[in-house]
């Protein structure tokens, strides 16, 4: 009803008296919004005849004052009546019947109650709580119009102040996680509410994170960044507090350890440190309370702590470290490995070599440092831009590099301060490649040897025949390349290849086998017995080389003989001696020989010795024993024949009495008498025995016809005469036999001339070396038929395979030659 009047014809008279009402008031209220609140909900409608019902609302704080108004104009009667909040009755406080205000008891129970003088308006000073509830002041004027009632009524609110809140955690140390709520506990304070929660990181940075009117803040997963200072605000209509800080405290971790190397350095395997530094590692993993910190090296705990360190860290020391932090309040844990590799550098420097590469026609540097950690770096110079690890390779063109050139391997580790190198130089093979065969022992196997040596890097051999075939394998610096012996390579040609990858063109040496050709000058030799004859044998075509092997008349190795033959050789010829000829033993066929791994060829060489005429006959004139002791003889001698001698030889031997017996043999009792000698003394006859004494001519080595044994005589038996006698006449006879031989030489001087050479003046000492040159032997052949000996030089036909060797080579000579005697023989009687 109250807001039907309001709202229909009255609005505009409320609003014209509304400053009215503000100008009349003089008093002083208690509450300044209270009053401004009652004033402008106060409404006077002056309207006679009916009572008018005007409703507000105040509030008032507990323990504060407040005034409640009952209209602006005083009234002439009023009464003001309290309804308790819940009940309907309506009890009254206080009136004035226009003899002052009258309290009614219930006003002690609403606190200091007193009515302002000359008002109607009721102050309250330290409001009770109870003194909520509806306040009527029923006000009647007395208007010339006639009486008007006016009913206020005026709700109190007694607000209570909020209270200084303070902070309730379900869980002051809660785990990461988990469910926790806050509240913002509150004694005494008039809803509504409304509260703000202030959060302060421990990193001092504050901010509001909840607020509304609700005393709880339920955290469903909290976290770490809820640690820190919390503190609410409540505020409500009239005021505003806050709570003390409280610490919330989060337990959490460890999380995941973060590990930090010192010094660092990170490669794709990990941490790397320098062997022999001081390395630390710093494990940090958040966690509250803090982390408790154990190391691990290979999974066994090496340190507890966060901060470990190796002083003096070494290659052994590679491997998995782990750290592992621990939350000793949680019983949590959490752990981190790294791996960590100490670098060392790898021992001495690096080391350059250079190999052939590409069929030897370039070069291949390389250079290798093994070891370290990590691979050392290496490069070559000049060619800087290639860098590799461990070992480095580089193809260098080989014809365009020149002899001498040096090249340049440097070698760098992380762990040393200084480079290392080394280098290598190449060198030219000097001259050019050098080949020679030989032949095994026995001629079995063909040895062919090469060798190119002192270049750098070594060239390539490798053999081939002339066909172009190639033999053996490929060798570098020499090649022996051993082939069976076979007569098939005879004639053929075998090259040694060389090729060397400083050099653009390959060099060759070639090696053409021949089997041997023998030749001598002389085929036929003779010679007179008793002196040296030298047979001589040259070797042309000849290789492998070999040498000449001499077999005598019999076939036998000349050098089973030493003191028989001499032999000398070279390399082109060998000559052999036969010493001291034997008329009897030493004729004959003689071979040269000589083989080698692809043939083998001979030739004879006839060798005659010729024995020296017969001496002339000898015939004693005289013999006699000087006294008649009959201990010494002396003789006397004739030649009755003319011819070679060059001494005489004297025999004797005792005469047996018994004609049964064979005589005793001759015993020489003097030889190498002079030629011209012709009577000679001998002693040393036993006087009891009876003796036979001869004597021979001698011509070097042929003796004569023995003279007649004769017996000597006894001095002084007078036999003179006889023997003269016959001398004389033997001397006669001589002289006309040596006249007749003269008349004979002269005549058949053509035919004959050697014996013409003898006894005209022929030296002796020149028929010793009476031998038979093709150049000088020109009369030989009338002296003896078979002595026509063809001058011309021999010369052998290669056999066409390989003799056994130590075989007398060929057959033996079909002309035994006997020695020849020049005898002439003079028939002359005596
Ligand atoms: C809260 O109110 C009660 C009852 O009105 C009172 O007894 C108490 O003292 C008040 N507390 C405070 C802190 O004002
Ligand atoms: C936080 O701030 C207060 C005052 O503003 C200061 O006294 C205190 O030292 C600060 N604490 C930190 C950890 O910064
Ligand atoms: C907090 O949780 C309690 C109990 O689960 C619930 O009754 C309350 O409404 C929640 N308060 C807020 C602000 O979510
Ligand atoms: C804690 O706060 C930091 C910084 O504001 C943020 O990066 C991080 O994600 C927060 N942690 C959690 C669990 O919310
Ligand atoms: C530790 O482990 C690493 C890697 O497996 C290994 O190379 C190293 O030799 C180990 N060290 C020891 C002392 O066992
Ligand atoms: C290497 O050289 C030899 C001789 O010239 C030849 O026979 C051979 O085929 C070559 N090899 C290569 C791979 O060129
Ligand atoms: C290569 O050079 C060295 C040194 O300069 C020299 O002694 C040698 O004779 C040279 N060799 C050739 C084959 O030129
Ligand atoms: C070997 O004989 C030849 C020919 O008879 C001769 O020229 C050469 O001088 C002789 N050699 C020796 C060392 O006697
Ligand atoms: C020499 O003597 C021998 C034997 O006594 C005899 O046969 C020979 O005819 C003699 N010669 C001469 C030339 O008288």
């Amino acid at each position: 009803m109250v807001r039907k009047l309001i709202g229909q014809t009255d609005f505009c008279l409320i609003l014209t008296l509304l400053p009215l009402l503000q100008g009349s008031t003089d008093l002083d209220p208690p509450d300044d919004s209270v009053f401004k609140e009652a004033r402008n909900n106060g409404l006077e409608i002056l309207d006679p005849g009916e009572v008018v019902y005007i409703e507000t609302r105040t509030n008032g704080v507990v323990e504060k004052g407040v005034i409640l108004e009952c209209g602006s104009v005083f009234p002439d009667v009023y009464i003001w009546g309290f309804t308790k909040p819940g009940t309907q009755n309506i009890r009254a406080v206080a009136y004035n019947f226009g003899k002052g205000p009258k309290l009614q008891n219930l006003a002690k129970t609403l606190g200091e109650l007193t009515i302002i003088k000359n008002s109607a308006s009721i102050s309250i000073a330290k409001l009770p709580l109870a003194a909520e509830g509806l306040y009527t002041c029923q006000a009647l004027y007395d208007t010339p119009q006639g009486a008007k009632l006016i009913y206020y009524y005026i709700h109190l609110s007694v607000l209570v102040p909020v209270t200084r809140p303070y902070i309730v955690l379900s869980d002051s140390s809660p785990s990461e996680g988990r469910y926790m709520w806050m509240r913002c506990g509150l004694e005494n304070g008039t809803g509504p509410v409304y509260y703000t929660w202030e959060h302060t990181s421990p990193y001092n940075i504050t901010g509001i994170m909840a607020q509304g009117i609700s005393s709880v803040v339920n955290i469903t997963d909290v976290n770490r960044n809820h640690t820190g200072w919390y503190r609410c605000l409540a505020r409500n209509q009239v005021n505003q507090a806050s709570s003390d800080r409280t610490w919330l405290d989060i337990i959490f971790g460890p999380d995941l350890p973060n590990i930090q190397v010192t010094p660092y350095s990170v490669t794709e395997r990990g941490y790397s440190a320098l062997e022999k530094e001081t390395v630390t590692l710093l494990c940090q993993a958040s966690s509250n309370p803090p982390s408790q910190y154990v190391w691990f090296y290979n999974n066994s705990q090496v340190y507890m702590g966060p901060t470990y360190t190796i002083t003096r860290i070494l290659r052994m020391h590679t491997g998995h470290y782990a750290c592992l932090a621990q939350n000793t309040y949680l019983n949590t844990r959490s752990k981190k490995t790294i791996t960590l590799t100490v670098y060392y550098p790898p021992d001495g420097g690096p080391s350059c070599t250079i190999q052939p590469t590409n069929n030897y026609t370039d070069l291949s540097l390389s250079c290798v440092w093994e070891g370290g950690q990590p691979y050392a770096s290496l490069h070559w110079s000049p060619f800087v831009n290639r860098q590799s690890y461990r070992t480095a390779t580089f193809i260098q063109t080989g014809p365009v590099t020149g002899n001498n050139s040096v090249f340049e391997c440097h070698g760098s580790h992380v762990a040393l301060k200084d480079s290392r190198s080394c280098s290598t130089r190449t060198w030219h093979p000097p001259g050019e490649p050098q080949c020679y065969a030989y032949a095994t022992r026995n001629h079995e196997y063909l040895m062919f040897s090469c060798s190119w040596e002192g270049g750098y890097p070594r060239a390539l051999l490798w053999w081939s025949s002339n066909t172009g075939e190639t033999h053996g394998k490929s060798e570098e610096n020499s090649n022996i390349l051993i082939l069976r012996s076979s007569a098939t390579y005879s004639g053929k040609s075998f090259v040694c290849h060389a090729q060397h990858p400083l050099f653009a063109e390959r060099k060759q040496c070639v090696l053409k086998l021949e089997a041997p050709v023998l030749v001598t000058q002389r085929s036929r030799v003779s010679v007179y017995e008793g002196s040296d004859v030298q047979l001589t044998c040259i070797l042309k075509a000849n290789y492998p080389a070999t040498e000449i092997t001499w077999y005598n008349n019999l076939k036998q190795h000349v050098i089973e003989s030493p003191t028989k033959y001499v032999l000398q050789q070279a390399a082109a010829w060998s000559n052999l001696t036969v010493k001291e000829t034997d008329g009897l033993t030493d004729s004959g066929q003689y071979w040269c020989s000589a083989t080698n791994a692809v043939g083998g060829t001979e030739i004879p060489i006839e060798l005659l010795v010729k024995r020296y005429p017969m001496p002339p006959n000898v015939t004693i004139t005289k013999i006699m024993y000087s006294s008649r002791q009959q201990m010494e003889v002396d003789m006397e001698w004739v030649l009755w024949t003319v011819g070679d001698m060059t001494s005489f030889i004297i025999e004797r031997r005792r005469v047996l009495q018994d004609k049964a017996d064979t005589d005793p043999l001759w015993q020489r009792v003097v030889a190498n008498l002079d030629p011209g000698t012709r009577s000679y003394k001998m002693g040393g006859f036993d006087p009891t025995g009876r003796y036979e004494v001869r004597i021979m001519a001698v011509n070097h080595r042929t003796i004569g016809h023995p003279s007649d044994a004769k017996s000597p005589a006894m001095p002084g038996f007078n036999a003179f005469p006889a023997v003269i006698g016959a001398a004389i006449g033997g001397m006669i006879i001589a002289a006309i036999l040596t006249l007749l031989i003269f008349i004979y030489i002269v005549r058949n001087r053509n035919n004959n001339p050697r014996l013409h050479d003898l006894i005209f003046g022929i030296r002796n000492s020149q028929s010793r070396e009476n031998i038979n040159f093709p150049e000088d032997e020109s009369t030989a052949g009338t002296e003896d038929s078979r002595e026509d000996i063809s001058p011309e030089p021999a010369m052998s036909i290669p056999r066409p395979s390989v003799a056994p060797p130590g075989q007398p080579p060929g057959q033996p000579p079909a002309n035994d030659d006997e020695p020849v005697a020049v005898t002439v023989t003079v028939m002359a009687t005596s």
